[in-house]
């Protein structure tokens, strides 16, 4: 290792579809600004996906997840496919990787940035949610009985601990302490009682504690105010099924899914973190050269700034910025030359 210089271990995990094409293009951005910054990024490849269950069956082998444990960060492209069931990959791999990981925020910047078009331009929406990522209906809890009569069954149920519910909202909290001081906790507890009164009862306890104001809103008013009205938000704290509908929404109007970026997050630092766009596999345009890299290069800032690396991060959000207020690109290739080229500039003017 040269002196001076400071190595960030990244597992890089391009799984499937248009996975691979973005975060090659973020890749490279982050190795031009550590060159920069006076960082090097000691890459160890992935290979999980699609690819290696149809080959092996494997999802996650326990030697590719203790691999993954000693990196310092995750860059994961997308994982899913049409030639694998639904639910195999999503929940053996991805979901999996957040519980083993303990990767209990997904944190979901979305702000309308300049360059963006269209009539959302100055509504001020710029907002974090801030989703629970282990728990909910997420947590895999629910079976089939019955199966095969007309009286089969299914049940799929949300599980909410103290604990987990706690550590999300806490570290809302502490994100919204940077930012306005204003939290929203967003639920439907005038139905799901149950979950609905920890969460308020938490999120009312900690924002008390933090000297945070706290709102609140159901989730389809959330939905709602968040196209009509979306000045209201700040830091979104959320639960799992509802922080990814109300993410992909605040992607529909920021710009679409392909700026979308998202970290999932070990706030406790006992393992890496894992970054990813927020946007799938999209086989449908995988190897046309048409998928938007940006949602995985701001991906890859989120992580830069996870790292510690905050200079190149702001850098590589600039430089999206630039690319999109001088109208965008529309090819894979089109967008990594001009952010490359911003980001060369931006190294210039430093
Ligand atoms: C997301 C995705 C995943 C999720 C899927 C692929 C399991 O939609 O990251 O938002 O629901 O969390
Ligand atoms: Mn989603």
């Amino acid at each position: 290792m040269e002196a001076g210089v400071r190595t960030h271990v990244v597992a890089h995990l391009p799984g499937d579809g248009i996975g691979p094409e973005v975060t090659a293009v973020a890749r490279a951005l982050v190795d031009q600004a550590g060159a920069r910054h006076g960082f090097r990024i000691d890459w160890r490849d992935a290979d999980l996906g699609a690819q290696r269950y149809l080959r092996t069956g494997e999802l996650l082998p326990d030697d590719a997840l203790a691999a993954l444990r000693k990196a310092d960060a995750i860059l994961l492209g997308a994982v899913g496919s049409p030639s694998v069931p639904p639910g195999v990959l999503e929940r053996g791999l991805l979901l999996r990787l957040r519980s083993e990981l303990d990767l209990y925020v997904n944190l979901r910047p979305a702000r309308l940035r300049p360059g963006v078009a269209g009539p959302r331009q100055g509504t001020g929406l710029d907002v974090v949610v801030v989703r629970e990522n282990t728990e909910g209906l997420y947590a895999g809890a629910g079976g089939t009985v019955h199966a095969g009569t007309p009286f089969e069954a299914a049940t799929e149920e949300s599980l909410n601990t103290r604990a987990g519910v706690e550590r999300c909202v806490r570290y809302a909290a502490g994100l919204a302490a940077r930012r306005g001081g204003r939290m929203t906790l967003v639920h439907k507890t005038n139905v799901l009682t149950h979950a609905g009164r920890l969460w308020q009862r938490v999120a009312e306890e900690v924002a008390a504690e933090q000297g945070i104001v706290l709102d609140y809103a159901h989730v389809d008013a959330a939905c709602l105010y968040l196209v009509a009205d979306p000045g209201r938000f700040d830091v979104i704290v959320t639960d799992n099924l509802f922080g990814d509908i109300l993410s992909d929404l605040a992607a529909a109007l920021t710009g679409g899914l392909g700026l979308a970026a998202s970290g999932n997050l070990n706030p406790a630092r006992t393992g890496p973190s894992m970054f990813e766009p927020v946007h799938g596999s999209a086989p449908d345009i995988a190897g046309t050269g048409t998928a938007n890299p940006a949602g995985a290069v701001l991906s890859a800032a989120l992580m830069l700034d996870h790292l510690g690396e905050r200079a190149a991060a702001g850098e590589l959000e600039s430089a999206v910025d630039a690319v999109l207020a001088s109208g965008g690109a529309t090819s894979t290739r089109g967008w990594a030359d001009a952010l490359s080229t911003r980001l060369g500039q931006a190294g210039d003017r430093a």
